[in-house]
């Protein structure tokens, strides 16, 4: 592949000097990232430094105070409600724990996402056939017809991401695919991660806690510290990297 160049045609999203802050808590202070189609970035940083808010920011559901926001060429803070819900749909986003809802069989709420949204696909896909494939793609096929409390925690996550995929997203937003799983358990969530990545090309971001899910799904990291992206390189570069703030997540 050819060098990566900022800016370029292929970047879906574009972050610069981004400004957040909550009252006098300020969360993001100049925060810059680009994401690249097709490329996995992993975002690390420690609990409250807001990795959660950057992750609301991009897909709208907080606002911004200052800074340049632009995710799959729209920019974000000049979108209205109906341009903002389109701009969902192209963006997968799997919040911390898997939000599925408790009263409906498996098969319903992936069924959910397609019923708000039934032109996004066009009139080739049937639901039945996309609901399929998806449970297939995340290897829980069999559970169609359970009921979230029936599955596990590790399940609960692959169902929430086919119910992602099942709307072709181009970009996929990872808050914390990986935090609560044992760690076996996690490494198969990650290798989903992975195959997903590799099945449909969808460019992604995980925010994560976990080193061995960073190295394993990343092709770039960013640490993010004190509100901006303060080292950002490969794993295996950062892993040498002989700065306290850095050397705290690679312990
Ligand atoms: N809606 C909100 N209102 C006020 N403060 C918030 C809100 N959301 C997040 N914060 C604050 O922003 C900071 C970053 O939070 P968050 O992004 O959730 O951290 P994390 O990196 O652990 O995901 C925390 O201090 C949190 O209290
Ligand atoms: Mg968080």
């Amino acid at each position: 592949m050819a060098t990566v160049v900022n800016h370029n045609e292929s970047t879906v999203i574009e972050i610069e000097n981004l400004h957040k802050a909550f009252g006098g808590n300020k969360v993001l202070k100049g925060f810059n990232l680009t994401l690249q189609a097709g490329e996995t970035l992993a975002v690390m940083g420690k609990s409250g430094s807001g990795k959660s808010v950057l992750i609301k920011c991009i897909i709208g559901l907080e606002n911004i105070d200052r800074g340049k926001l632009m995710v799959l060429n729209h920019e974000v803070p000049q979108l209205n409600r109906k341009q903002l819900d389109e701009l969902r749909t192209d963006i997968g986003f799997q919040f911390q724990g898997s939000a599925l809802y408790d009263s409906m069989t498996v098969r319903e709420n992936l069924e959910f996402p397609l019923r708000r949204h039934p032109d996004k696909l066009g009139t080739d896909y049937h639901p039945d056939k996309l609901v399929n494939e998806a449970l297939d793609d995340v290897g829980l096929l069999h559970a169609i017809d359970m009921m979230p409390s029936e599955l596990s925690g590790g399940m609960k996550k692959r169902i929430a991401l086919a119910r992602t995929l099942i709307m072709r997203p181009k970009i996929i937003l990872y808050d914390e695919p990986t935090s609560g799983l044992d760690p076996i358990t996690g490494k198969e969530i990650s290798a989903l991660i992975n195959a997903i990545q590799e099945r449909y090309h969808t460019a992604a971001i995980v925010i994560t806690h976990d080193l061995a899910c960073a190295r394993m799904t990343s092709n770039r990291m960013i640490i993010l510290h004190d509100g901006k992206n303060y080292a950002e390189a490969t794993y295996h570069e950062l892993a040498q990297v002989d700065d306290p703030n850095v050397k705290a997540f690679f312990t």
